[in-house]
């Protein structure tokens, strides 16, 4: 898939790796719908791409992707502006294991309302031109982060949600493939604030820090390289691709059903 003269919506696109995210998009020569619920970061974000790119190749909305009305008009916004939406990247995401309902909501049901959302106007068996989605799922969705079960499950949510979704969208012939990235430890605010968010495991704080001595941090721009490889990759579906500094690896899963 080639992304010149499609469209995407990015969820959580104001900061981080959804900015990141955006910024290969338009280089790419997609136009983007930029969805975050901090308004002060979708202004400075408007500011700089404006600058950039000009202001017709992008979108900003606020919306919270806990809230199906403002999801949906976001969305239907969206399709409005650009005349359809192609790709949807599902990235908004929290890490707050004391506010442990709040990263379910935002992680797991943000993800599936968007999914639902892109379904309804891209299946191809009701009038849509088919497209891609993108789930930011993170190694926590492969292997036990200790110091965040809540967080853990909510991304082995997304994987399991995706590779499901992705199947269902075949058989059902949608026409919309469905896959997701999982980053090890990027530098943004989410990964600079995780001591403070453990909640009830404050006490295994050093257990993150051993694991991000391990793993290494990336920048966001790495992330952004493995969205456009899940994207214009036209055979994969329901493919997670294992993000770790400078190196992109497809994770084989032992086959259950
Ligand atoms: N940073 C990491 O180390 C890391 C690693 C693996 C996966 N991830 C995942 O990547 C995604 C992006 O994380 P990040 O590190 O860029 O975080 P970040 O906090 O830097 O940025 C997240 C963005 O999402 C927005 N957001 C939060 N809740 C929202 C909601 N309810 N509706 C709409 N927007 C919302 C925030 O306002 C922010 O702009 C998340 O899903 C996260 O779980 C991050």
């Amino acid at each position: 898939m080639s992304l010149s003269g499609k469209s995407a919506v990015v969820t959580g696109a104001g900061m981080g790796i959804g900015k990141a995210m955006t910024e290969i998009l338009l280089l790419n020569g997609a136009k983007v719908a930029i969805l975050d619920v901090n308004q002060t970061a979708l202004e400075a974000l408007k500011k700089a791409l404006n600058k950039q790119c000009g202001p017709e190749n992008t979108l900003f909305v606020e919306c919270d992707v806990e809230s199906d009305q403002q999801f949906k008009a976001a969305f239907q916004k969206a399709v409005d502006t650009f005349g359809g939406v192609d790709v949807l990247v599902n990235n908004a995401g929290v890490l707050n294991e004391a506010a442990w309902e709040k990263t379910v909501s935002v992680n797991i049901m943000g993800v599936i309302r968007g999914t639902y959302l892109a379904l309804e106007h891209m299946n191809k068996l009701s009038g849509g031109r088919g497209g891609v989605v993108i789930n930011t799922a993170s190694m926590a969705g492969l292997g036990p982060f200790v110091c965040c079960p809540v967080y853990t499950a909510t991304k082995h949510a997304v994987i399991g949600f995706t590779r499901t979704m992705a199947a269902a969208a075949e058989l059902s012939g949608y026409g919309i493939r469905v896959n997701a990235i999982c980053p090890s430890f990027v530098q943004t605010d989410l990964f600079s604030n995780i001591r403070t968010q453990l909640g009830q495991y404050s006490h295994l704080s050093g257990k993150h820090q051993e694991y991000v001595d391990e793993l290494g941090v990336m920048n966001p721009s790495e992330v952004a390289e493995g969205l456009i490889q899940l994207l214009t990759d036209e055979t994969q579906n329901g493919a997670v691709l294992m993000v770790v500094p400078n190196k992109k690896q497809y994770v084989t899963f032992p086959a259950a059903f």
